[in-house]
């Protein structure tokens, strides 16, 4: 059994992009995917972008989804980063290579409501593809289709992220057990329902913003670290060749 705190994540690493912007820092690059609609994609996403942008690393979401959810999200946002470019996943590489050109750091993608070919190009493209997953049955069983379509990826390293979880009970730890037991990496951090993610995104602001010292800022920096680290890893043992499977500790 993982523990909580040791990741492996199955991958192939040596299929991770070779994004380096003018500055020759490297853009990191996350797919948010899931195939059940209103996991939290795009909230996950937009936080991500925010914690990084208080972080002081230039970052950018593309937006994907024909819904443009998060490109609606910078019309009520005071803010003008991070940055939120709608784009059509059959345009996703000029998309990226505009994130590249402006120096963009760590780029999201955030994906239309259901698993399709279109998550699987995202998928394709990303250093790590994060999962939102609500702990509801209905969610879980959709997991099977999520792999067909990292399958169809090439097999990215990826993170289910349990969100939504009840903040009491234990249905956040029964939700991850069954999740590895599919074979799928959970992310050590749970995102719980907390209000402050639905008036954040209302008012064009991340949760790290609205309520800085709240506990739902404290779980968004908390995945935002742990998956800058990840990124980080998986690039330095990509670099050395290595292959499956690789770890990362938090
Ligand atoms: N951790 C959370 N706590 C409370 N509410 C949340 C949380 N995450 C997301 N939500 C809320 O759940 C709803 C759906 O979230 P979101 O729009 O991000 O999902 P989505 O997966 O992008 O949906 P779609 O599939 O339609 O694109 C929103 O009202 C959002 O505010
Ligand atoms: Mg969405």
């Amino acid at each position: 059994m993982t523990e909580p705190n040791q990741l492996t994540v199955y991958a192939n690493t040596s299929s991770l992009s070779d994004f380096y912007n003018p500055i020759g820092v490297y853009m990191q690059t996350i797919a948010v995917i899931a195939q059940k609609g209103g996991a939290g994609k795009t909230t996950l996403a937009l936080g991500l972008a925010v914690a990084a942008m208080q972080d002081k690393k230039t970052a950018a979401v593309i937006d994907t989804d024909p819904q443009a959810t998060a490109t609606n999200w910078t019309d009520r946002r005071d803010a003008e980063t991070p940055w939120v470019v709608a784009s059509p996943v059959a345009r996703i590489k000029q998309a990226i290579a505009a994130a590249l050109s402006q120096g963009v750091e760590l780029l999201l993608i955030d994906t239309p409501p259901h698993a399709s070919q279109e998550a699987a190009e995202a998928a394709r493209v990303a250093d790590l593809v994060l999962i939102p997953v609500r702990p509801h049955l209905f969610d879980i069983e959709t997991l099977k289709t999520v792999r067909d379509l990292l399958k169809l990826a090439g097999e990215p390293p990826s993170l289910v992220v349990i969100n939504q979880a009840p903040v009491q009970g234990s249905a956040a730890q029964q939700t991850a057990a069954a999740i590895r037991n599919m074979g799928f990496t959970v992310a050590p951090t749970v995102l719980h329902q907390r209000a402050a993610h639905m008036h954040a995104t209302n008012v064009g602001q991340g949760p790290t913003e609205f309520d800085p010292s709240g506990k739902a800022a404290a779980e968004v920096i908390q995945l935002y670290k742990f998956t800058r680290k990840l990124i980080d890893k998986l690039k330095k043992e990509a670099n050395h060749g290595q292959t499956e499977p690789t770890s990362a500790r938090a």
